[in-house]
């Protein structure tokens, strides 16, 4: 960012797991980042509201995707309806597939995902209830010779019970007697749960004034089908060529059935996605090039390295449309998560989107005379798991002469407010100077005045909610027009004129 030197002193990051994300919710809460929704009627699961704060830093992330992504000649942007013809969902396979398998507890009335539960289940208890099963079908060849083959299948697995556990879950009928051995998490309740059930997570909603079924539509789950079908229109008027992509930002729905881990997984949250059209034959090289491109933009903008990897899908697990597909991960303090999807669609969405609407879909290439569906290479981005991978990349807590700061290091083309800027004391005309220097700079940049407290706390505060320049106007203000810039990370401080001071931000916050 800088090259001023961070100071000596311990800095750490802090290791905890859980904890560090139960700091960062009160931190969002307290600065202004992130609040419950309807937090005064005792919030709405999976739903969450950005505050002062957190609204900058949201747009923030939204603006430099949206930049990185479409400030180029070969990608236009959309911004599609959030409702769309309930063909479209059929089409593209969400009405039939777009389902978790859930149980409920019958005693406490807990559901929970079947594909997820493992990870609510310790090892002891997995064990046990894998055993109970082996004892019970002893006289059943069936099913005895099924559990052998799973058994087999995943010897060689890092955790040979928890794979065995989750395929014994996928097959019905020892699904059912595995639940019938286990608790539920919830209520420690034995032999409490349903069978499984498919459940669509779709929000459906009805258009119009009559509510039965010709009037449902659904709240998009994925942002990527309003480009799909606009393909032709973008196209055509943009006169693009193939290969060329379209991007778009906007709120997708899911009525997930585990809402968990704060942002990670809402009902409500926003994608930043990009499909790109091109040759079939040319897509593995663009695969590539996107691949390599979007793990970068998460470094370029502040997040370690180190904790962001890639996440092959091995073949057999890829999704029905995919012929490639990666996970860019990142390490949360629950352990890796995905925060961005990139596939290879192959001509899938386009070619059900002609059967489905009757309408041809085809690209005709005017230089070969050639009309074809194209492959897409699909980068699928969340906005809101973004901002809480950055949020928690940020945050660090280190002891300043013998204090403790919690700092939020947000790259400055991040951060909610770039410069706070404070008067020393309420007199002797530093709270003119400071107002005309606030005025000057909010020209450009999101600024934020405090003539709040002592000096220390202030710049405790502006620590906390991640601003990376405070300015100080103090005595020596008075004589020679200076003030003091503070920098959030290594805390040095230096003298400006106040003439320069637009010049100076400009070039420190690009
Ligand atoms: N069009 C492809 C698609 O939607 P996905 O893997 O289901 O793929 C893409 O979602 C990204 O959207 C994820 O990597 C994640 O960042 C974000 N996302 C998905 N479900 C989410 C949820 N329930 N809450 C927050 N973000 C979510």
């Amino acid at each position: 960012m800088n090259n001023l030197k961070v100071p000596e002193g311990k800095i750490e990051k802090n290791n905890g797991r859980n904890e560090l994300v139960e700091k960062i919710v009160s931190l969002s809460k307290r600065r202004g980042f992130v609040f419950q929704s309807s937090e005064i009627y005792g919030g709405l699961n999976g739903c969450w509201d950005y505050g002062p704060m957190g609204v900058e830093l949201l747009k923030n992330i939204k603006e430099e995707w949206w930049k990185f992504m479409t400030f180029r000649d070969d990608i236009e942007g959309l911004d599609a309806s959030i409702l769309m013809h309930p063909k479209v969902w059929e089409a593209s396979g969400h009405v039939e597939n777009f389902t978790d398998p859930m149980i409920d507890c019958r005693s406490c009335k807990s559901r929970y995902r079947l594909d997820t539960l493992s990870e609510l289940i310790n090892e002891k208890k997995m064990k046990k209830a894998v055993d109970a099963v082996k004892e019970k079908i002893l006289g059943n060849a069936k099913l005895s010779h099924r559990y052998e083959e799973i058994a087999a299948e995943t010897v060689n697995d890092p955790d040979p019970l928890k794979e065995t556990f989750d395929i014994m879950l996928d097959d019905k009928e020892l699904s059912e007697l595995l639940l019938s051995e286990l608790n539920c998490p919830q209520c420690g309740n034995k032999n409490t749960f349903t069978s499984a059930r498919q459940f669509n997570l779709m929000f459906k909603t009805f258009i119009g004034s009559v509510e039965d079924s010709s009037a449902v539509v659904y709240l998009r789950p994925e942002t990527a089908q309003g480009i799909f079908v606009n393909f032709l229109n973008v196209q055509s008027s943009s006169r693009q060529k193939v290969p060329f992509g379209i991007a778009q930002i906007g709120k997708a729905f899911r009525n997930e059935i585990n809402t968990k881990n704060f942002l990670f997984r809402t009902r409500e949250f926003e994608q930043m996605e990009m499909q790109f059209f091109v040759k079939p034959g040319d897509d593995k090289k663009w695969y590539d090039f996107w691949k390599e491109q979007r793990l970068d933009w998460y470094a370029s903008l502040g997040m370690e390295r180190k904790k962001l990897r890639y996440h092959d899908h091995p073949k057999e697990k890829l999704a029905h449309y995919a012929k490639e597909a990666t996970d860019i991960e990142y390490e949360f303090p629950f352990g890796w998560g995905e925060i961005e999807g990139i596939h290879n669609r192959t001509d899938f969405d386009l070619r059900r989107h002609e059967e489905f609407s009757g309408k041809s879909m085809k690209y005709f290439d005017e230089e070969a005379k050639d009309k074809y569906l194209p492959y897409i290479i699909e980068t699928s981005a969340g906005a809101s798991r973004s901002f809480m991978a950055y949020l928690i990349d940020a945050y660090y807590e280190e002891e300043v002469k013998g204090e403790m700061r919690s700092v939020l290091r947000f790259h400055p083309k991040l951060a909610p407010n770039k410069v706070a800027i404070f008067p020393l004391v309420n007199k002797d005309g530093m709270p003119d100077i400071s107002r005309n220097i606030e005025k000057e700079l909010r020209r450009n940049f999101k600024v934020f005045y405090d003539d709040k407290g002592a000096v220390g706390r202030r710049y405790r505060r502006q620590d906390e909610a991640g601003t990376p320049f405070c300015v100080t106007v103090d005595t020596q203000t008075l004589t020679d027009n200076t003030v003091t810039v503070r920098e959030r990370d290594t805390m040095l401080q230096e003298r400006i004129s106040i003439d320069k001071l637009s010049m100076y931000f400009f070039d420190k916050l690009r």
